[in-house]
């Protein structure tokens, strides 16, 4: 299991992970801007949807093996590191009032895309202290 310690690898792979599965963010407020009732659009977000989650959780998983074995650290990563499970949480809920056809609770869904934006700012200032 010694390719675990590639730390650089699984940075890498968890930026990628993250890029593929958070571009849905942008993707879904400029095409419902220029394209608001198009149902192709609707079902192609549904199924980007499941992009989505998966390739957070794939994201997840290569940032802490990336920060488990990493040399240096400091306590914004770990800030950076606690707002990827807290988002992974709210995510979770989302998809379960969703998936139960429970009403939209739109404060979680604005929550997570405060913390989104803080998020990318928290884990680029903290490498950049490193
Ligand atoms: C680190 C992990 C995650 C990040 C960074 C993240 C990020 C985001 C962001 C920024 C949004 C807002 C998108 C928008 O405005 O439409 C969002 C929405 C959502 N996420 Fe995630 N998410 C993560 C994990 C998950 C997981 C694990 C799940 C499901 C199990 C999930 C399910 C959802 C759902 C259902 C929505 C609402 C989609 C909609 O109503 O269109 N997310 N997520």
């Amino acid at each position: 299991m010694g390719f675990l310690r590639n730390t650089e690898l699984f940075g890498n792979l968890g930026v990628l992970f993250f890029i593929a599965a958070n571009i849905y963010y942008p993707a879904k407020m400029i095409l419902k801007y220029y394209l608001p009732d198009n149902i192709e659009l609707k079902n192609f977000l549904n199924n980007y949807l499941q992009a989505h989650i998966m390739f957070n959780m794939l994201g997840l998983w290569c940032i802490l093996i990336h920060g488990h074995f990493v040399d240096e650290r400091n306590v914004i990563l770990r800030i950076g590191v606690f707002f990827a499970f807290f988002m992974m949480v709210m995510g979770g809920v989302m998809y379960y009032r969703r998936s139960k056809d429970l009403e939209r609770a739109p404060i979680i869904h604005s929550i997570q895309q405060m913390v989104f934006l803080v998020w990318i700012v928290v884990v680029i200032a903290g490498h950049g202290m490193l």
